[in-house]
């Protein structure tokens, strides 16, 4: 607002407040509840002057005053505190703000308005509003899924210069600047540029560059990138995730003809369903011998620097299959550090360690001990769920070593970072890691703590070994040997190294 002056210079000019963006929004808004001012006092404007696509709505009330003559608010008029919205209403309002309708911002202040005069149920579709932010909002998502689906990038001549890749779209709101960003973290370093009837962005490989309309329409963009295209497709396309008839809706078979990629969809349906699910994208990206793709690999897959960031992370082929990296979490300073094997399917779907079966025994396990969980750090060796189909279910695999020393990387900057006092290995895994070879065994290092490293190691049972080892007595005796070795490693964290423990 700065170059247009605050929301109550511009009413006290009679002005309609001329708002371009979200956070130009917010910040009016505030100020205009902070004075009181109601929604029928304000004029709102906006550069976009199309129809409104939620004919059904109903229209908003005219502002009742001349705008050459608005009510303004008072310099005496009566202060509010500044309003606290949740979080949760709050994103539905930016949502909404990036839906095409002429009265969005009086709308969206409407909202605002009322419910910071306690009428909550503005938030809830039985209202009227309600029903319409609720609808704003789902139309601005179903436009997000749309592009990043729909958009076809069509690769130009490198002689030509940066972009190297073009796409051309017609969005129905305004969706570019989140739409940009996935295709930031799709596309890597490669430049590209998205053109849109009324504004363009940029990507040089580092930066995003917003510009104002630069194309007229599609037939400006040169269609030579079918053949990129096909490729970026496949690498997107993993078929462990493959869900046929959630993917039928999204895009009607009858669709397909229509899409570049039409000719490739069924016989990736069929690969996955034969076994591509077990080497995900790998063999499609053309990293085997004697897979043909359709342009040079340097092309598609553009050279990447070491990972600074785990989900960047393709130290070893297990990404491929994973939904996410699963990284630690506990305090920064945590004086124990558990290390457990690799996520499970529900941590790899929540991207927190130890939230399944398995982290339940092992809250357990920590209260039969009296020590806190939350003051412990919980890491695994592995971050990437490594599993194998079985009917729908995704069965748990164990790590080989080599997956288990590439993703040593991880660990030991965690080890860095935290710098435990104790380590607890839960399981064999966890204990190759940590001690660094595969020459050691759970049973040789069950009680035994040894010094290694800067970091007392602690080795125990894995927690899904107590809740699957059959029979009462010895899943009662194995729950109890890790309640002790974590008693044990309580007791460390006073311990000299030098002294042998008890
Ligand atoms: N098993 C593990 O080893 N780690 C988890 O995070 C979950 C299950």
């Amino acid at each position: 607002m700065s170059t247009k002056g605050s929301a109550s210079e511009q009413l006290r000019a009679g002005q309609p407040l001329l708002v371009e963006t979200f956070a130009e929004w917010r910040e009016a808004a505030r100020e205009l509840l902070v004075h009181d001012v109601p929604p029928e006092a304000v004029s709102w404007s906006t550069p976009y002057a199309g129809g409104d696509l939620f004919s059904g709505a109903p229209p908003m009330a005219e502002p009742t005053h001349n705008s050459s003559n608005p009510p303004q608010p008072a310099p005496d008029a009566p202060r509010h505190p500044p309003p606290h919205v949740p979080r949760s209403l709050m994103d539905m309002l930016q949502s909404a703000a990036c839906c095409r309708v002429p009265d969005r911002w009086a709308f969206l202040y409407r909202v605002i308005w009322r419910w910071q005069r306690g009428e909550h149920e503005v938030q809830s579709p039985a209202d009227e509003d309600g029903a319409r932010l609720h609808a704003m909002v789902k139309a601005v998502h179903r436009e997000e899924h749309d592009m990043h689906a729909y958009i076809r990038f069509r690769e130009r001549p490198p002689e030509a210069g940066p972009p190297r890749f073009v796409a051309w779209y017609e969005p129905q709101h305004d969706v570019l600047p989140q739409v940009a960003e996935h295709f930031i973290s799709r596309m890597g370093k490669v430049s590209w540029m998205i053109a849109t009837p009324e504004a363009s962005v940029l990507w040089d490989g580092h930066t995003l560059h917003n510009t104002g309309p630069l194309v007229k329409n599609s037939e400006d963009l040169e269609d030579t990138g079918e053949a990129l295209w096909l490729t970026y497709y496949r690498s997107v396309f993993n078929p462990a995730r493959l869900n046929q008839s959630v993917m039928q809706q999204h895009i009607p078979s009858h669709r397909w003809k229509n899409l570049p990629e039409g000719k490739i969809v069924p016989q990736m349906i069929s690969e996955a369903a034969r076994g591509a699910r077990k080497t995900g994208q790998y063999e499609a990206v053309g990293q085997r011998k004697g897979t043909t793709i359709p342009i040079a690999p340097e092309d598609a897959q553009p050279e990447r620097q070491q990972p600074s960031k785990l989900d960047e992370c393709r130290r070893c082929e297990l990404w491929q299959f994973a939904t996410q990296a699963v990284g630690g979490e506990g305090p920064k300073k945590a004086k124990i550090m558990f290390v457990g094997e690799q996520p499970g399917d529900q941590e790899d779907l929540t991207g927190q360690p130890f939230v399944g079966p398995a982290g339940k025994l092992l809250d357990r396990v920590c209260e039969a001990a009296g020590v806190d969980r939350e003051t412990i750090y919980v890491t695994n060796a592995v971050k990437h769920f490594k599993w194998e189909p079985r009917g729908k279910r995704r069965l748990h695999k164990t790590p080989a070593q080599k997956e288990i020393e590439a993703c040593h990387y991880w660990l030991e900057k965690e080890l860095a970072h935290v710098k435990p006092t104790v380590i607890v290995a839960l399981g064999a895994t966890a204990l190759k890691s940590v001690m660094r070879t595969a020459n050691v065994t759970l049973k040789n290092s069950l009680g035994k703590p040894v010094f290694h490293e800067g970091h007392w190691i602690v080795t125990t049972y894995h927690p899904s070994y107590v809740l699957r080892v059959p029979g009462e007595d010895a899943k009662h005796e194995a729950f109890q040997v890790m309640v002790d070795s974590l008693k044990l490693a309580h007791d460390l964290l006073n311990r000299q190294p030098e002294e042998p423990p008890a």
